[in-house]
């Protein structure tokens, strides 16, 4: 599996800020080999990683860190919605959910998950802790999604 992993921050773009959330994905998302950018919040910018992964680089899951929020700056799912041809609501909706249980202000984070072609795309929060705790919400069906995107079809009876 081929990943890319974008974090989203105008501190990180410009040096200001040490990458922890990028790191920590790239911890607990195991693959062949990883595609990586920090990139300010900026739509085409975003846009235009997402599509360089996917198209260009082959990636088959991209995952985004940062710009989730409600800032005027925050503008990761708006870049995401531009490139997906479709959206896979029940990834981010379980990710606020769970995420609620643990901290309130989940609720908060507008995260898309979709797909473009084959490749899966995942916005998850700027935090290395959001970022933990999302991807062990929705690690359990990322093979599935990526195995049914590939392959058209795929029996789903024996995944819990
Ligand atoms: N989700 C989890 N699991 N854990 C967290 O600590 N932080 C929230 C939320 N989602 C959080 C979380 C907070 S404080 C914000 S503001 C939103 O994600 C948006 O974060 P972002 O703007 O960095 O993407």
């Amino acid at each position: 599996m081929k990943v890319g992993i974008i974090t989203v921050s105008d501190k990180g773009s410009k040096g200001e800020r040490e990458d922890l959330s990028g790191k920590a994905i790239r911890e607990i998302v195991k693959a062949e080999s990883y595609g990586y950018i920090v990139v300010p919040d900026e739509m085409d910018k975003i846009s235009n990683a997402l599509i360089e992964f996917i198209d260009k680089k082959g990636c088959d899951l991209v995952i985004t860190t940062g710009g989730t929020g409600l800032s005027p700056r925050d503008v990761t799912p708006e870049a995401t919605k531009n490139v997906i041809d479709r959206e896979i609501p029940g990834l981010a909706e379980a990710m606020r959910m769970e995420s609620y249980k643990i901290k309130k202000t989940a609720l908060l984070s507008r995260a898309v998950c979709g797909s473009r072609g084959k490749s899966l795309v995942v916005n998850l929060p700027g935090s290395p802790k959001a970022v933990k705790e999302c991807l062990a919400i929705i690690s359990p069906v990322i093979s599935h999604a990526l195995e049914v995107l590939e392959k058209g079809s795929v029996e789903c009876g024996k995944i819990v």
